[in-house]
């Protein structure tokens, strides 16, 4: 049973962080999930591979249950992460009391291509940023596909644009810190790929990825998270976690200035501190990525 990744990161650590996330994406996911869902037959099987903490089942399991109901399958290689997706999703959908929608959890590797015989054929398999951490993308897009009965549906949410939260001038240090934090982010993803042992680059797009896949009907939509200032009241810690976060990605990559700026934004003592502004915001987009198993 595979009780670690291939990425070296410590997923379970970023619970709350998923979590957090999970609740602030949550009004355009579920507009993405009924999309998805209105596309299937009555009572499907749905896959949600590399679930982390199952948000986006939780918005699969309320479409079921409005519609004649359903399952839905949470795969994840970090039990910890598992065991919170298979609560979460149970609980909301507990509570909702309506139509039956049975819930199964399954430990599983997506860099295991026997993977698909230990699961039962999806109308749709839903793969939402866990691909990239695989050491061979284009295979373990492979192995997303062949999760998919016949006729099925494939959903890879990939890509998209990188949460913007911050004003561009902060009052504190240099203006534009929140570019060169994302710049460093994107060294860091280098450095993370190149991390992984055996890694095999995939110099195309996704759709061309699902398109090799064998997958046709290949097209992919956006949704965008938005939350103008100044937002829900779970914003602000959610933009402390994300530049203390960001911060150790760029280890030695910001200047000292940066550094310091980022330390007065994190201070909750001090005058800076990032989590008493009343002008954060919240501004990204998802890109989703679909075909169809012939
Ligand atoms: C960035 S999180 C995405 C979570 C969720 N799908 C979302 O979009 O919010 C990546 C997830 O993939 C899982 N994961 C990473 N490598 C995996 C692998 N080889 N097989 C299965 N799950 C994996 C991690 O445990 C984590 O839950």
């Amino acid at each position: 049973m595979p009780a670690h990744t291939h990425d070296h990161i410590d997923w379970a650590d970023r619970l709350a962080h998923l979590r957090a996330a999970d609740a602030l994406d949550a009004v355009a996911m579920a507009t993405a999930a009924r999309r998805l869902v209105a596309a299937l037959p009555p009572r499907p099987t749905i896959v949600d591979l590399g679930c982390g903490a199952g948000g986006m089942s939780t918005h699969f399991a309320r479409e079921l249950a409005a519609l004649s109901g359903g399952t839905v399958v949470l795969v994840d290689a970090t039990p910890a992460l598992l065991e919170e997706a298979e609560r979460t999703v149970a609980d909301k959908h507990a509570a909702q009391g309506r139509g039956p929608v049975q819930v199964h959890a399954i430990l599983g590797d997506l860099a295991d291509t026997g993977l698909p015989h230990t699961l039962p054929p999806a109308d749709l398999v839903w793969a939402s940023h866990v691909v990239h951490h695989l050491a061979d993308q284009q295979a373990a897009v492979g192995t997303v596909a062949a999760v998919a009965k016949p006729g099925g549906l494939v959903a890879l949410a990939e890509g998209g644009l990188d949460f913007r939260c911050l004003p561009w001038d902060l009052g504190v240090g240099r203006p534009g810190l929140e570019n060169r934090m994302l710049a460093a982010q994107a060294e860091w993803f280098i450095g993370m790929r190149e991390g992984i042992d055996s890694a095999v680059p995939m110099p195309y797009g996704w759709p061309v990825a699902l398109d090799r896949a064998g997958l046709t009907e290949v097209d992919s939509f956006g949704a965008l998270v938005h939350h103008p200032s100044p937002g829900p009241d779970s914003l602000a810690d959610y933009v402390v976690n994300r530049i203390d976060r960001l911060r150790e990605f760029a280890g030695d990559q910001f200047t000292a200035e940066d550094r310091t700026t980022v330390d007065a934004l994190l201070d909750p003592d001090g005058p800076h501190f990032v989590g008493a502004r009343r002008d954060l915001y919240l501004l990204g987009a998802k890109t989703i990525h679909c075909g169809r198993r012939p």
